[in-house]
């Protein structure tokens, strides 16, 4: 996947770029990642970007020419390369809100160009016009597009095949919509189990009794119980579309008191 990011900070990406997860999928080659400073795509001296909103009003409005001559020379330099137009994303407040479906569909496009723009605005050509998506990453507003799309680029990225190596853990956690997998007693989309890891006791508090037990089939029972009451405590919103009904709820809840009292 090829990722072009149109911005007025490229230096922003580079500590994103050089930990973690992104780093490796740049050093496996299963991303490539552009950044294009905005600038560049200027034609005045002043290399400016915005101006003020016609009909007056405070702050700042992004030009459309800059935006433009950037994805479009993006566009022109991947023709000679693959011919596929890619999508372009506008990171915006205003846009669809990003959530893990988004992140699956956008991770089987083979390039994402993305827009950062500031917060007071972009002309409303570039979305009319030029964007093919809009995306905000929440019902919040940060003061530019850099934070949203390195969200999103970490999202798709860790999607993609080969990026994490263990293939199971990416399917089991939260969020996943596999309803394929729901069927089988999987997880797909509540929240994860409870993890715990040594020591079996601290400060006190000890590790549930039936992870030490060795019992597989006991402690998949325990995880998948534990998943959906934490989610509906947590997040009841979840419980309808990841299929649970309320007879299963009121099972586990049931389950779980019996379980308590043998204690
Ligand atoms: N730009 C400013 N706030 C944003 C948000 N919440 N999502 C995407 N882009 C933004």
């Amino acid at each position: 996947m090829i990722f072009d990011i149109i911005t007025i900070f490229p230096g922003f990406f580079g500590s994103i770029l050089e930990h973690g997860l992104l780093k490796h999928a740049i050093a496996g080659s299963e991303i490539a990642v552009n950044l294009h400073d905005l600038r560049d795509f200027t034609g005045d001296a002043h290399r400016s970007v915005d101006d003020r909103p016609f009909g007056g009003g405070p702050g700042m409005v992004f030009k459309p020419e800059p935006l433009f001559r950037a994805v479009e020379s993006i566009e022109s330099s991947r023709e000679v390369t693959s011919g596929e137009a890619a999508r372009a994303v506008l990171l915006t407040p205003q846009g669809r809100v990003f959530n893990q479906a988004l992140a699956a569909e956008l991770s089987r496009e083979h390039a994402l160009i993305l827009i950062c723009s500031r917060y007071e605005g972009v002309d409303e050509r570039v979305a009319a016009h030029l964007a093919t998506d809009e995306i905000s990453i929440g019902d919040y507003v940060l003061s530019g597009g850099e934070l949203p799309a390195a969200v999103l680029m970490e999202a798709v990225t860790r999607l993609l095949p080969g990026v994490l190596g263990n293939e199971e853990s990416k399917l089991a956690e939260s969020f996943q919509e596999l309803p394929a997998l729901a069927a089988s007693g999987t997880r797909a989309g509540l929240l994860d189990f409870p993890q715990y890891t040594r020591p079996a006791e601290f400060r006190r508090w000890k590790v549930p009794e039936v992870l030490l037990s060795g019992n597989h089939s006991q402690i998949e029972r325990w995880r998948r119980r534990q998943s959906l009451l934490k989610t509906s405590v947590k997040r009841p919103d979840l419980l309808e579309k990841a299929g649970i009904s309320a007879e299963e709820l009121r099972a586990a809840r049931e389950e779980e008191e019996f379980a308590a009292r043998e204690l």
